[in-house]
């Protein structure tokens, strides 16, 4: 679904309450980019079996990468308060709500769950995408946690249209999660993503419908819901990066980069 070409009739760069509206010819590299995420993550999914390590998953991650003329924009990622971070990709098993490290003596198993969360940097713009993976046969709260994550992301990417507001997408979110007996984590939002990784605006994976900025064509962020089977608290561990739940329960999160369009949202990292 594009109506992007419509995006032309805009001088640039446009920018609407410290917002970067991009033009379609950024939305081509941003399409470019967003293409070799979702593919990043196909050409990983068969390599996720119980034996292999989350370090075997970063390699490949990064030799993929580089293969493709990309870089990884993780390695070495340093926002204020954070040491960098030092894989080119996130692993989160389990318990681990996000920014899990890769480690070789972290071995997959029979029954975990793992998300990985990739971000290639192509030709200046990022692509943000993740899923959450089912090592072997995961329980069936496990299992229903992380199609229910899913549907929710979905959700929330099908309330974003012109004139919608920020709130809906979390409120579309939320009311999913909660009616599955599961919780939103509120400390880790979406965010705008182009020529940064992380900008303008925040999006919260909760909410309420008609409130928070109104969405405009042209507009670039992630949708990246984290959902936890117990309480929604996290903390984050000592190494400064893995987040967890507080209460020790499962985590799952999916994420696409979209770009608001005329009619409804187009989802740049669809493979
Ligand atoms: N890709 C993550 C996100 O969705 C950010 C990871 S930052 C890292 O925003 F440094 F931990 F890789
Ligand atoms: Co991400
Ligand atoms: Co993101």
């Amino acid at each position: 679904m594009t109506d992007l070409h419509l995006l032309t009739k805009h001088p640039q760069p446009q920018s609407h309450q410290g917002i970067v509206l991009l033009s379609a010819r950024e939305l081509d590299k941003m399409r470019q980019v967003g293409q070799l995420a979702a593919q990043l993550l196909q050409h990983l999914e068969p390599l996720v079996q119980p034996g292999v390590s989350t370090q075997d998953l970063n390699d490949e991650a990064e030799q993929w990468t580089q293969a493709h003329g990309a870089t990884s924009a993780q390695l070495g990622y340093t926002p204020p308060g954070h040491p960098p971070f030092p894989r080119s990709i996130c692993t989160s098993v389990n318990e681990v709500v996000c920014h899990g490290i890769p480690h070789p003596k972290q071995i997959l198993k029979d029954g975990d769950i793992v998300n990985i969360d990739v971000t290639p940097l192509l030709d200046g713009y990022h692509g943000d995408t993740s899923k959450t993976f089912l090592v072997g046969n995961p329980s069936v709260t496990a299992r229903k946690l992380v199609q229910v994550t899913e549907e929710a992301m979905l959700l929330g990417i099908a309330a974003i249209r012109p004139g919608a507001r920020i709130g809906d997408i979390g409120a579309a979110i939320q009311e999913h999660a909660e009616v599955n007996g599961f919780s939103v984590v509120r400390d880790m939002v979406g965010h705008g993503v182009g020529r940064q990784f992380h900008m303008a605006p925040q999006i919260p994976h909760y909410g309420k419908r008609g409130t928070g900025l109104k969405l405009r064509p042209g507009m670039v962020f992630t949708v990246e819901p984290m959902l936890n089977a117990g309480r929604y608290d996290i903390k984050v561990l000592g190494d400064r990066w893995t987040v967890v739940t507080q209460d020790g329960n499962l985590s799952a999160q999916f994420e696409h980069t979209v770009v608001v369009t005329e009619r409804g949202a187009e989802i740049l990292t669809l493979p």
